[in-house]
């Protein structure tokens, strides 16, 4: 089976090279997990390949074809990001509906897409209310569902639940999951917390301090104990904590 998303040899520069070299393949309908220290570039990788900001080397190819930063045509990919962003004048349903609108739905269609898919992400009956009226785990619910409106081929979310706190964030990760099991979308997500990690996603990407590259890339399928696998990825996590706290003071 061909690759849905491959990254190969992607490289970012700023004033300090950020990410050194970074290369994975992902399957369709994997659940791809994220991790590394703060400030390590899980953010800049996450950003190219939405193609959201341009690689200094390498290329994206997502479907095989590369992802070109900026040029969203032919290309579809839903964000979710730390912050809902949702617009607060619109209900949550506008809010979803406004991303189908360049899609060439009708309002009618448009309106029925938006309803779905808050019903997936358990809105169902809160389609008229402002996102200043509802809960932060429900505006991030509100976030997953105008990211899935557009049936992306990939779903990327960058520490979509950190604002949340500890209950909201572990009904979030189960709301994730069962999403991912029903819509069988392939998903990028990007955490600092090993136990998310852990208890979401089917492939754990460890990367290393900056600049980064990746550590490891281990698969999550209950071969190694859950409790065996925490504690290596913690060992691993302040090991490279270490050493990006040896490097240049930054982030
Ligand atoms: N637009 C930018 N210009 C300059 N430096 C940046 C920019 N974006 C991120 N950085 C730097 O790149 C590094 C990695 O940032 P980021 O990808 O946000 O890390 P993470 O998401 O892993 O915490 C940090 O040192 C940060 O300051
Ligand atoms: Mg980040």
């Amino acid at each position: 089976m061909a690759l849905k998303l491959q990254v190969a040899g992607v490289g970012k520069d700023y004033l300090i090279p950020v990410i050194d070299s970074v290369a994975f393949g992902v399957e369709a309908g994997e659940f791809v997990c994220v991790l590394g220290p703060n400030g390590c570039g899980k953010t800049t990788l996450l950003r190219i390949i939405g193609g959201l900001e341009p690689a200094t080397r390498g290329e994206v190819l997502l479907d095989g074809k590369p992802v070109v930063a900026g040029d969203a045509h032919d290309r579809k990919v839903g964000v979710v990001f730390q912050e809902d962003r949702l617009l607060p004048w619109m209900t949550l349903a506008e809010n979803v509906a406004l991303v189908l609108k360049p899609l060439g739905l009708s309002p009618a269609e448009r309106r029925a897409v938006a309803r779905r898919q808050l019903a997936l992400a358990g809105l169902a009956g809160f389609e008229t209310y402002y996102p200043g009226r509802v809960s932060g785990g429900m505006r991030q619910r509100a976030a997953i569902a105008r990211a899935l409106a557009i049936e992306p081929d990939v779903l990327l979310m960058d520490e979509p639940f950190g604002a949340l706190d500890a209950q909201n964030r572990r009904i979030m990760q189960n709301e994730v999951r069962r999403i991912w099991k029903e819509t069988g979308r392939t998903i990028l997500f990007v955490t600092h917390s090993i136990e998310e990690a852990v208890a979401i996603g089917t492939t754990l990407v460890m990367m290393s301090a900056r600049p980064a590259r990746i550590r490891e890339l281990i698969t999550n399928d209950g071969a190694i104990p859950r409790g065996e696998l925490i504690e290596r990825l913690n060992t691993m996590i302040m090991e490279e904590v270490e050493r990006q706290q040896g490097g240049a003071p930054l982030g």
